[in-house]
């Protein structure tokens, strides 16, 4: 299928959903490209819900210098449900085209995605870079923002684990995730914790957890780790059950925006510098309505429908792994 076309002059970048660190190495790159390509860059502050509202300046490439260490998203940030809407969609594009914008860059998740698919629909051309820490968009294998966040939480992980290797008790660490579980396979297969919680794989058989607890005990164990994603949840009162049926003093720890914030990683500043480049480029040549992803080894763009329609899963066998490791 050939790719989509429109003449480009001017475009804007903004970030939607979730912060994530390394949004604003993306911003940057999309900006600096887009100059240098001979476009005109505007910035929209404070995702779709600042599109509604008309907060759209131009960005030059001073704007977005000392952007690329710092965490957050410098354009701001916003779940909007007006912009959920047809008729929200059917207003953005309105808006975009008054202040002149052919294009629209989104750094976003999924639900991102959706909205600029609409945008499309309305006349708008538009390209999407992956910015969550969730690692949950099925047509890449890299999201912006999941380098950063698996580090915060390992080394919260591992002080945590000081504590419980020390008092002889059994630690809940709970990482984000309310949809996806990567960031709690990820941390709990590499600070070795005994159990991992996922989402999409969590069956709710408190009772195997503490009889893996037991057992562990009983073979010299002193602490017990389980790192349970925030779409499984309740950590503190599952706390409060196990500490009860097996005696072993039992402490919940919510990570939270912690993960969400910060420093972008090396890893994470690469990858938003060269995706946010690619989208400008793309947008020089006229190509819109694509998602940019880092797919089998390399960084490549998909249609934006195909990439909506792609499914992901939890690696059954990196779940299998993660279990046999912890025995
Ligand atoms: O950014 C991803 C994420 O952290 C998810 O793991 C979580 O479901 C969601 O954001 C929560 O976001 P908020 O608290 O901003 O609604």
């Amino acid at each position: 299928m050939s790719k989509a076309k429109k003449e480009i002059k001017t475009i804007a970048v903004l970030t939607s959903g979730g912060d994530a660190p390394g949004m604003n190495a993306a911003i940057r790159a999309v900006a600096r490209k887009a100059i240098k390509n001979g476009l005109k860059v505007m910035g929209i502050d404070k995702g779709y819900q600042g599109l509604l509202n008309g907060e759209i300046r131009e960005l030059n490439a001073k704007d977005v210098s000392d952007t690329i260490q710092r965490g957050g998203t410098i354009l701001k940030t916003a779940r909007s449900e007006e912009f959920a809407t047809p008729e929200g969609k059917v207003k953005g594009a309105k808006i975009l085209k008054e202040h002149g914008i052919d294009a629209l860059v989104v750094i976003g998740g999924d639900g991102s995605y959706k909205g600029a698919l609409g945008l499309s629909h309305e006349g708008i051309g538009v390209i999407g870079i992956p910015g969550t820490i969730d690692l949950d968009i099925a047509c890449t294998d890299y999201t912006i923002g999941f380098d950063t966040a698996i580090n915060t939480a390992m080394d919260a992980i591992d002080k945590v684990r000081d504590t419980s290797s020390s008092h002889e008790r059994c630690s809940i660490i709970e990482v984000m995730g309310r949809h996806a579980g990567y960031i709690a396979l990820w941390c709990g297969v590499a600070s070795g914790a005994e159990e991992i919680l996922l989402p999409e794989k969590y069956d709710f058989d408190e009772q195997k957890i503490i009889n893996h607890i037991v057992e562990t005990r009983k073979l010299g164990k002193t602490h017990f780790l389980i790192v349970n994603a925030e779409g499984v949840g309740h950590s503190v009162s599952m706390a409060r059950r196990i500490e009860a049926a097996t005696g072993m003093e039992t402490r919940a720890t919510i990570l939270g925006y912690m993960q969400r914030g910060g420093s972008p990683t090396c890893k994470d500043r690469f990858y938003a510098s060269i995706m946010g480049a690619m989208a400008a480029d793309l947008l020089k040549q006229g190509i819109i309505n694509r998602v940019i992803g880092h797919k089998d080894g390399e960084f490549k763009d998909f249609d934006i429908d195909e990439a909506l329609a792609m499914k992901k899963e939890i690696q059954e066998y990196y779940v299998e792994i993660a279990g046999a490791l912890a025995r």
